[in-house]
C-alpha cells in the first residue's frame, strides 16, 4: 500500500505554509524536497565523523572514506551497474554531460563528426556539445518530435551516417514529460556500432533505471532531483567507456603519481574525481536513494502515473488550456498556457495561493523556439503529491483565467 499520509509525514517542509495558505509543491522537475532521514544523516556525518576522504590514516577520515564508498556501493545498486569502477561522483547531471562531452571530444572527435541530439533536450545537454563542436568542428544532428512530443523515430535512424560518433538525449523530458523509448534507441545506435549517453536527471525520481538492461554506455542524474542533497550527482559509464576517456580535471585523487615531468592517472572511477569529494553529500544520496528504494520504484511511478493522468484529463478540461507534451507515453510533468494569460503572471499568481510552479523556457530555449513560444507554466510532480493538490492547482488556474 502507497501510505501517503506517512511519506508526506517524511517530509517536514511539506507542513509550511506560503502566504497563510498550505503549501502545494509542484516544482519536483527543478529540485525535489527532501525527506528527514536524509538531513539527519547528513548533520550526523557533519557533527560525528567529519574528516576528509581517502587522505588519512586517522579514525574518522577511514570511517568518512567508508561512508562515502558505501554510497558508490548504493548507487551502483540502485542502477544495478556492474562495478563501482563505473560510479562517477560529479556534481550533478550538467556536470556528468560535460565530463563526458569534453573527454570523449578530446579523445574521439574530429572535424566533420557528428553527435546525435534532440528537439527536446536541454541546454545541458545541447550546450556541452557547441563547446566541442566550437573545439573541434563536430556537427551536431537534432532528432525532431511530433505534435505530441514524441521523438520521430523514423527520422532517428536516417540521421546515422559513417560520421556518426555519439547519440545523447533525455530519457524523460523536463519540459514534455515525455518518455522516450530509449532502450529501443540504443538497439538503433549500437547496431551503428555508436554508443549512448542518457540524461536521466528527469527519469530517475520517477522510475526504476537498470543501465545493464537499457545497455546504455554512459547516464547522468542528480541527487537533487531525487530527494538527495544539492550538489552531487553521478555519471555511469561502461568500464571499457571510462578507461578510454582521458581525465577531465586535475588535482588531488584522480592521480597515482605526480613530479613536474610527468604524472600518472588513478584507476577507476578516481581519475574522473579531481579534489575533494562532497563526501557528506554522498551520504546523503545514499540516504536518499535507500528511502526511494524502501518505497519502491514500481509503486512510485504507479502512483505518480495515476496523478498525471488525473491531472492531465482535469487540465484539459479547463477553457483555453493549452497543454504541451501529450505523449501516451508521459510522466510526472504538465507543461501548459492558459489563453494569453502571460506564463509569469501566471506563476506569480498561483504563487499567491501556495502553489510553486516553474515558469519560463525551463533551460529548453530551443524547444520553445520550435514550439513558437516564450515559456510554459509547469507543475511537475513527486512522490509525495496528491490529487488534492491537484485539485488546488486546478481550482487557483480557474480562479486566474476568470480574473483576466
Ligand atoms: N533542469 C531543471 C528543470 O527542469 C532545473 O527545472
Amino acid at each position: 500500500m502507497y501510505d501517503i499520509k506517512k511519506i508526506r509525514e517524511d517530509f517536514p517542509i511539506l507542513g509550511r505554509e506560503i502566504y497563510g495558505k498550505p503549501l502545494v509543491y509542484l516544482d519536483n522537475g527543478a529540485t525535489t524536497q527532501k525527506p528527514r532521514c536524509v538531513v539527519e544523516a547528513m548533520t550526523e556525518e557533519y557533527y560525528n565523523v567529519n574528516a576528509n576522504v581517502h587522505r588519512g590514516v586517522h579514525f574518522l577520515s577511514q570511517k568518512a572514506t567508508e561512508l562515502h564508498e558505501n554510497a558508490r556501493e548504493t548507487v551502483r545498486r540502485f542502477l544495478n551497474a556492474r562495478s563501482t569502477n563505473e560510479i562517477v561522483f560529479t556534481r550533478g547531471t550538467t556536470e556528468s554531460i560535460n565530463l563526458v562531452a569534453s573527454t570523449f571530444g578530446d579523445a574521439f572527435l574530429k572535424e566533420n563528426d557528428e553527435i546525435i541530439i534532440s528537439q527536446m533536450e536541454h541546454h545541458s545537454n545541447i550546450v556541452s556539445w557547441q563547446l566541442i563542436q566550437a573545439r573541434r568542428g563536430i556537427r551536431l544532428r537534432v532528432i525532431p518530435i511530433t505534435d505530441e512530443g514524441d521523438l520521430c523515430l523514423d527520422k532517428y535512424e536516417q540521421l546515422f551516417n559513417p560520421n556518426t560518433r555519439l547519440v545523447s538525449i533525455t530519457h524523460v523530458s523536463n519540459v514534455l514529460g515525455t518518455v522516450n523509448p530509449i532502450k529501443q534507441m540504443i538497439v538503433t545506435a549500437h547496431a551503428h556500432g555508436v554508443p549512448v549517453l542518457i540524461d536521466g536527471a528527469q527519469s530517475v525520481p520517477h522510475m526504476a533505471v537498470d543501465v545493464c538492461d537499457l545497455d546504455c554506455d554512459f547516464f547522468a542524474f542528480s541527487g537533487h532531483k531525487v530527494y538527495g542533497p544539492t550538489g552531487v550527482g553521478v555519471l555511469y559509464g561502461k568500464e571499457n567507456w571510462l578507461d578510454k576517456l582521458p581525465p577531465y580535471m586535475g588535482g588531488g585523487e584522480m592521480i597515482k603519481n605526480v613530479s613536474f615531468e610527468h604524472t600518472t592517472f588513478n584507476e577507476l572511477p578516481y581519475k574522473f574525481e579531481a579534489g575533494t569529494p562532497d563526501y557528506i553529500a554522498t551520504t546523503g544520496l545514499a540516504h536518499a536513494l535507500d528511502y526511494v528504494t524502501s518505497i519502491g520504484m514500481e509503486n512510485i511511478h504507479a502512483y505518480e502515473q495515476e496523478l498525471t493522468q488525473y491531472a492531465m484529463k482535469r487540465m484539459a478540461k479547463i477553457e483555453n488550456m493549452r497543454l504541451f507534451g501529450t505523449s501516451a507515453n508521459k510522466d510526472a510533468v504538465i507543461s501548459f498556457l492558459v489563453g494569453n494569460i502571460h506564463h509569469l503572471d501566471m506563476g506569480t499568481l498561483l504563487d499567491r495561493l501556495g502553489i510553486a510552479v516553474r515558469t519560463g523556457h525551463h533551460c529548453a530555449e530551443p524547444l520553445m523556439h520550435l514550439l513558437g513560444i516564450e515559456g510554459t507554466v509547469r507543475a511537475s510532480l513527486g512522490l509525495y503529491n496528491t490529487k488534492e493538490e491537484i485539485d488546488i492547482l486546478i481550482d487557483g488556474i480557474e480562479r486566474i483565467r476568470k480574473m483576466f
